[in-house]
């Protein structure tokens, strides 16, 4: 079902031409996934969205409406291979302003390249049950219900307004899949067992709710994401039975906002100036900064993650003084703090009742010696009693326990 928007039939334009380079760019790799692609009209979906302009400065977000830049510019941007944020801060929508605004995005429709990667990934049949967490703009959920029929898909979207908005564009197009609102991360019971569970949120280990209603042998398909601010990238899992799961990464460097319970916590105040008086002896470090900087690769940064899960990540220069990196444990109150010197070496100070970048060091020192193997190199095993991401050996050094309380 198309829109009646004037330029409809360059939608129908639009959309063969997406579909086109999608196959190109091997993310579209079946007929039958090409096929959904072709028919769902992702304006539908996306009636206002905020394109992304970065300066200097700070990240500023500017309304795309009909109303605002033409039918027409905002039907083509709607099919260019683009994620586009459709919420910030959770509340505020394109229609909400008229000129670019500041703001943290809250939800989005993802790049149609990822997405119909992970629906490849996902490795359905026509028979396949599936559960989506993260229905965002329903644009996903729409190609799901194109693909298997809308009767096989359930999708559970956190936010209210946004799953109300999905729940009004899939009926515009046609489709009318089981929609809940509510915590994704806790599955949806009734319509277990589900063949397959593809999240479009990132989690930081996997919620036994997906096992526990993934059928043994049906898979798990999520990005993971962790408070250093490293993903993943695609990682899949088998459900074995009993509470258990295993699989491996897929590589690639996808991320997606975190599921809402997985998030990190807000730093307070009270711990901001704790960490500004920190006063100890500084040390140089084998581990420089380039472990810290994701476009490097992630690899590093979510070994780091692995070895010290509860801190987050934050990186600022005081005054005009030099960047430093802050590895912030808030829970324990232990903050290290490390400053990049000229060249690709850095010092560190470390404070609270762990230290943080011993740590650190201890699981790069580890992962060198192992020969720096990239993420998907590595696997997940879940059972109930722990989660462990490892390279080679399920309980050797290049082994991490995941932390399983949010
Ligand atoms: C990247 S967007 C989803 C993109 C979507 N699949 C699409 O095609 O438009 C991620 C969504 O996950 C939702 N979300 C975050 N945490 C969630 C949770 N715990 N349960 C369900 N949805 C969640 C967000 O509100 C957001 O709408």
């Amino acid at each position: 079902m198309t829109t009646d928007e004037p330029g409809d039939a360059s939608a129908t334009a639009l959309r063969l031409g997406l579909a086109e380079t999608l196959a190109a760019s091997g993310d579209l790799r079946t007929a039958r996934w090409r096929s959904a692609v072709e028919t769902v009209p992702r304006e539908t979906f996306i009636p206002g969205f905020f394109e992304r302009l970065d300066d200097l400065r700070e990240t500023m977000w500017r309304p795309i409406t009909p109303e605002l830049v033409g039918a027409q510019e905002r039907l083509t941007l709607t099919y260019t291979d683009e994620t586009w944020v459709t919420q910030l801060n959770h509340s505020v929508t394109a229609f909400d302003t008229d000129v670019p605004i500041p703001g943290v995005p809250t939800s989005s429709s993802t790049l149609p390249g990822l997405v119909v990667r992970m629906l490849e990934d996902l490795q359905v049949n026509d028979n396949s049950r599936v559960l989506e967490i993260g229905t965002g703009t329903g644009y996903s959920t729409g190609l799901m219900s194109a693909r298997l029929g809308p009767e096989l898909i359930t999708s559970v979207e956190v936010d209210p307004a946004v799953a109300s908005r999905a729940g009004q564009s899939l009926h515009e197009a046609g489709y009318a899949p089981r929609l809940i609102i509510g915590d994704g991360i806790l599955g949806h019971p009734p319509g277990a067992p589900y063949d397959r569970v593809i999240a479009t949120c990132a989690v930081r280990h996997i919620p036994s709710a997906w096992v526990a209603q993934t059928r043994p042998g049906g898979l798990i398909l999520t990005t993971m994401l962790g408070w250093l601010g490293a993903s993943s990238g695609l990682v899949r899992l088998e459900v074995t039975g009993d509470g258990t799961a295993e699989g491996r990464f897929l590589g690639g460097t996808d991320s997606f906002m975190p599921a809402r319970p997985h998030a990190a916590p807000p730093l307070t105040d009270n711990i901001c100036d704790w960490i500004e008086a920190v006063e100890t002896a500084e040390r140089t470090t084998v581990a420089g900064p380039e472990i810290l900087d994701p476009w490097d690769g992630w690899t590093s940064l979510f070994i780091a993650q692995l070895a010290v899960p509860d801190a987050q990540l934050l990186s600022y220069a005081l005054d005009d003084g030099p960047l430093l990196d802050h590895i912030i444990d808030a829970g324990q109150r232990a903050v290290a703090i490390v400053d990049r010197l000229p060249g690709r070496s850095a010092a560190v100070r470390q404070a609270g009742p762990v230290n943080l970048w011993d740590k650190v060091e201890v699981a790069i020192e580890e992962w060198w010696s192992a020969g720096s193997p990239s993420l998907d190199q590595f696997r997940v095993s879940v059972s109930p009693e722990s989660q462990t991401v490892w390279f080679g050996d399920p309980t050797g050094a290049l082994s991490w326990n995941l932390p399983t309380t949010t």
